[in-house]
């Protein structure tokens, strides 16, 4: 039977390749994005969010995958990266809990392994919105926007290995799971390895020993074997696809 997914920031990168190759095998697919998308919405509103939940809400839906994402020194990622997720999958869970074979999965970063703003991270867990924007304009006033980008990666890590293991996620048969790339070359990234003077900085903080920066379809292709059927047993899981940067930074210490 086809299966239906929904996958948000479709238009682009990560999102883009999933899109193609889960069509490819087969999967009818919902798009989500600003534009160019089969649901277009703002995941940064309540609004934007509410309104993919109503519109994928009536099913059925089999998966969905969070790709959607933004790379700012900017409270908006705070916004999409961390309430964007999960706020969408908390709206999604009840028609996924329905079908026969429900998978998730989000994308993270290694982002989410590098120093963060603790009251950011704390307020996201917390699911205090507001508060969480509030501390990351302060952020931002104080010159440590840089540090809200890797917050939100890290508050979406530790409300999925949270989420997953309760009766609503793994209760209900859901498995719930995360990619975390090292460097992609999407045009997320595009910009940044342009600037040689940014690209040593970012081949400093993520080193990539196993062949260095990735394609958008090997992360595409780790997410599609995390909400694949042959999934029944991995949840909770952020797994680093990312070319050796989390064994190489945090060491063997860290599994
Ligand atoms: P991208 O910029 O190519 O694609 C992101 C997509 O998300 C775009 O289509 C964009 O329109 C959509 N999006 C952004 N804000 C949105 C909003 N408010 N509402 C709806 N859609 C929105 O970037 P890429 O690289 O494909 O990123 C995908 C995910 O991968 C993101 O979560 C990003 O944080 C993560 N990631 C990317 C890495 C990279 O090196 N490119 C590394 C680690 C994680």
């Amino acid at each position: 039977m086809t299966r239906r997914i929904a996958v948000t920031g479709s238009a682009s990168g990560i999102g883009k390749a999933l899109v193609e190759v889960l069509r490819a095998q087969g999967d009818t697919v919902i798009g989500v994005d600003r534009e160019a998308a089969d649901i277009q919405a703002d995941l940064s509103t309540e609004d934007g969010r509410a309104r993919v939940v109503a519109e994928l809400g009536a099913g059925p839906l089999d998966g969905v995958v969070a790709c959607a994402g933004v790379s700012a020194p900017d409270p908006i990622s705070v916004s999409v990266n961390h309430f964007g997720v999960v706020r969408l999958l908390e709206g999604l869970r009840p028609v996924l809990a329905a079908a026969p074979n429900p998978r998730a999965a989000v994308v993270g970063s290694i982002a989410g392994t590098q120093p963060v703003d603790q009251a950011v991270v704390d307020a996201c867990l917390r699911d205090d919105e507001p508060a969480a924007l509030e501390l990351a304009r302060a952020a931002v006033a104080n010159g440590a926007g840089y540090r809200l980008y890797p917050s939100s990666k890290s508050a979406l890590a530790q409300w999925l290995r949270r989420a997953a293991v309760t009766e609503e996620w793994a209760g209900a048969g859901i498995p719930l799971n995360a990619v975390a790339p090292g460097v992609v070359l999407s045009p997320m990234v595009a910009p940044l390895i342009a600037d040689e003077a940014m690209k040593e900085v970012m081949d400093r903080a993520v080193p990539m020993p196993l062949n260095g920066y990735a394609r958008p379809v090997v992360i595409a292709t780790a997410l599609t074997w995390l909400i694949s059927t042959g999934n029944t047993h991995m949840t909770g899981q952020v797994i680093y696809v990312d070319g050796g940067a989390d064994a190489t930074l945090r060491g063997p210490g860290v599994f």
